[in-house]
């Protein structure tokens, strides 16, 4: 029962899936058509309707889900929870504390200097170690040699570059920390979170993706996830005991609702609509009717991210599976190469330092 839904909900179902899938309207945004190889992503979408369309889709899921649940799975803490993600989306993505929205909106101005930048961050340890960090990454490392100055960080990352620092320690501080049963699982969604971050941005210029705009959606690509976590632990305080939730259905409830929600979480933070829609689609599955390059790169990042784990020394990445199942767009080739100009996981990680 329970395989069937699953298969209905993920859309494996080959004999009458478009008649069970939930509909999943898209924004009013002109269609670019796949024929035109250079077509930007959309650029135009507008903010109200990617909402409204995010909106829908939760609730459209959440019943979804739902409807998967069987009587014993009823009993337990499920239904409630299931309810309270439809109440009010405000409340189920959380807002960031004051100084953390301050410090987003200094470094969303194009006209901050290096000196207001170096100011923001030098007051906070774990932000100064987080930019120092990100300017040696593998990514800047050949942009000389290795930073240790805040002033030099800044002038090599520039304004987008401090404002991924600031987003990785944001969500960080207000997501990763619902503790009990779920703490294993978040730890380990952050860490692939935070590995995709800088191989999206590695293969970024092969999809006409800026390549920090690239790290903030490899880094948020899985945000819905930890919403979802957040909210169970959230739940546990308010119950004052561990929540009843099968696995199976936390399982679902992750694999079906962490898109919307992560489109979500993308729009409260002020990251726009555009990066909202890539986050919202990354698995392609149903595929995107329209063209979004960084969609197709989110969809990349997280699969190689996810082959590596369990690849040997020699393997080749299967790119033509990818770009099959994905229906992508970008050239294989083009991205081919960048994947295998990256550094390896270990090789990245020593140069983050
Ligand atoms: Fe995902
Ligand atoms: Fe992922």
């Amino acid at each position: 029962m329970l395989g069937n839904l699953l298969r209905r909900l993920t859309g494996n179902s080959h004999s009458d899936k478009r008649a069970s899938e939930p509909v999943r309207p898209l924004p009013q945004a002109a269609p670019i058509s796949p024929s035109s190889p250079d077509a930007l992503p959309p650029a135009d979408l507008e903010l109200g309707e990617v909402k409204a369309w995010l909106d829908l889709d939760v609730r459209q899921r959440v019943a979804a889900v739902r409807d998967a649940l069987s009587r014993e799975d009823r009993a337990t803490d499920a239904p409630a929870f299931l309810d309270a993600l439809t109440a009010s989306f405000e409340a189920v993505v959380r807002q960031p504390p004051l100084a953390a929205q301050r410090a987003l909106s200094v470094t969303r101005d194009p006209q901050a200097n290096a000196g207001k930048l170096v100011g923001l961050v030098e007051t906070d340890p774990g932000l100064s170690q987080g930019l120092l960090r990100y300017a040696n990454s593998a990514f800047y490392a050949t942009s000389g040699g290795r930073c240790v100055s805040l002033m030099n960080a800044v002038h090599r990352v520039g304004t987008t570059g401090v404002h991924n620092v600031v987003l990785r320690a944001m969500v960080d501080g207000l997501l990763c920390r619902p503790g009990g049963a779920f703490q294993a699982q978040v730890d380990l969604v952050w860490s692939h979170m935070i590995r995709t971050a800088p191989i999206a941005q590695g293969i970024s210029s092969s999809f006409a993706v800026q390549a920090d705009e690239a790290y903030a959606l490899g880094l948020l690509h899985d945000v819905g996830k930890l919403v979802v976590f957040d909210r169970l632990g959230e739940l546990r305080r308010e119950l004052k005991r561990d929540v009843r939730f099968p696995a199976s259905i936390t399982s679902l409830t992750l694999r079906y609702l962490h898109e919307p929600l992560g489109g979500l979480a993308a729009l409260q933070w002020g990251l726009g609509p555009s990066v909202a829609h890539a986050i919202s689609t990354h698995r392609r599955s149903p595929v995107p009717d329209m063209l979004d390059r960084r969609c197709e790169l989110l969809y990349v990042a997280e699969k190689l991210d996810l082959w590596r784990l369990g690849a040997q020394e020699g393997d080749e990445p299967p790119l033509e599976d990818w770009w099959r199942d994905g229906a992508l767009n970008v050239s294989r080739v083009g991205v081919g190469a960048a994947i295998a100009a990256l550094p390896s996981g270990e090789e990245a990680a020593a140069g983050a330092g």
